[in-house]
């Protein structure tokens, strides 16, 4: 393993040990009111010890409604705020750094998990998602905006090291992107600029309500990876004004629940061209903007990994179900530069997590 990987870097003005991130895994560790269990401070505090530089928390929903599943975290009111001090606690024992990942679920909810009908940017149902969402008014958007930023005020309240806003995947922030899931009339829907508007908005009312020190960054989607959606070259005008407003970093994934074998975590990850489905996607971005940007997606072996940080494709490297089979995966690469993570991308993972057990690799275990 190139010891660059191993050397420190900067998101905004915070030091991040190494390039190695833990990419927003949902581990299905928390109650029905989205309080963490003290099951998921332990986990985290084991990825810690594990080696990653960076922790980027399960998805954290900043209002009720914007809850995809049960297990998931929420940071929607005050009450929520000790139970997530002894998460980020369990973190800096450690040594290591947390983000907390804040989402709204738009359309790609049900009316069981939230108890009240889907919001979205139009009434287009997401595919896996049989509701017809209901569409958003202005004012409701203007309150979306707000719940975003008090979010990222309790993040930090709660001793969050930063902000990741989740815009990829297919939820809110991803509706608002893509021509398919946004057919708005107003300024919030037709051009690139209108449908960027909501993350445009977002971004400026989070960053304004934790100040400037404070990091902010997004995983952004590159493209739904579906005919009509949102594409690579709109994604690279999004990082850019993205960076403009404020965004200390970036990640980049793509696809969305309905992209089939292009989904964010695809299957069949089985040799060194088969990893790292996102990379060209993050060179693009890369060569656009002046901040850090992350890949995730199929990183599995050392010298692949070693390969983009040398081509200069990505500044870090962010990874999923490896560390759920491997949680001392980075420790591994420190001693091994060849090691090739042991995660067969399988997908077995979330099982676990739906059933309510939180997440762990099915491969040694059965569900
Ligand atoms: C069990 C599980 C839960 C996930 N939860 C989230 C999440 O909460 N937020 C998110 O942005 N991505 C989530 N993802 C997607 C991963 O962060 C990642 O983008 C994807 O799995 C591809 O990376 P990998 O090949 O390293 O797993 C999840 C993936 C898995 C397997």
């Amino acid at each position: 393993m190139d010891r660059k990987l191993f050397e420190a870097f900067h998101i905004g003005r915070i030091k991040i040990a190494n390039r190695f991130v833990r990419s927003a895994t949902w581990e299905g560790m928390c109650d029905d009111s989205g309080d963490p269990q003290d099951r998921l401070a332990d986990y985290y505090a084991r990825l810690a010890a594990g080696g990653v530089g960076l922790i980027i928390s399960g998805y954290t929903y900043v209002r009720p409604d914007g809850k995809q599943l049960p297990g998931k975290m929420g940071i929607y009111s005050d009450h929520l705020i000790p139970a997530l001090q002894k998460v980020t606690a369990a973190v800096h024992r450690k040594q290591g750094k947390i983000f907390c990942q804040l989402v709204h679920a738009g359309g790609q909810t049900s009316t069981r998990t939230i108890g009240t009908t889907p919001v979205a940017p139009s009434a287009v149902a997401c595919d896996y998602y049989p509701e017809i969402p209901r569409e958003l008014s202005r004012e409701e958007i203007a309150e979306l905006i707000e719940a975003f930023a008090a979010g990222a005020v309790r993040a930090r309240q709660a001793g969050f090291d930063g902000i990741q806003l989740h815009g990829a995947h297919g939820y809110l922030i991803n509706q608002f992107l893509s021509p398919l899931t946004n057919q708005r009339q107003d300024d919030y829907g037709g051009s690139l600029e209108n449908r960027m508007r909501f993350l445009d908005q977002v971004t400026r009312a989070a960053r304004s309500a934790v100040g400037p020190d404070y990091p902010l960054t997004i995983k952004l989607t590159a493209a739904d990876n579906l005919p009509g959606g949102f594409t690579i070259d709109e994604a690279v005008l999004v990082a850019q004004q993205l960076e403009k407003i404020g965004m200390d970093a970036i990640e980049v994934s793509s696809g969305t629940a309905a992209s089939g074998a292009l989904t964010p975590a695809r299957q069949g990850i089985d040799a060194p061209d088969s990893e790292a489905y996102n990379a060209d996607f993050a060179r693009r971005i890369k060569a656009a903007v002046g901040i850090p940007v992350g890949v995730v997606g199929g990183l599995r072996s050392g010298p692949v990994i070693k390969g983009l940080l040398d081509n200069g494709q990505a500044d870090f490297f962010a990874l999923s179900r490896p560390l759920i089979r491997e949680p001392e995966l980075v420790n591994h690469w420190r001693e091994d530069p060849d090691y090739c993570a042991t995660c067969i991308s399988c997908n077995g993972c979330f099982k676990p997590g739906l059933k309510g057990e939180g997440i762990y690799c099915v491969l040694d275990r059965k569900v």
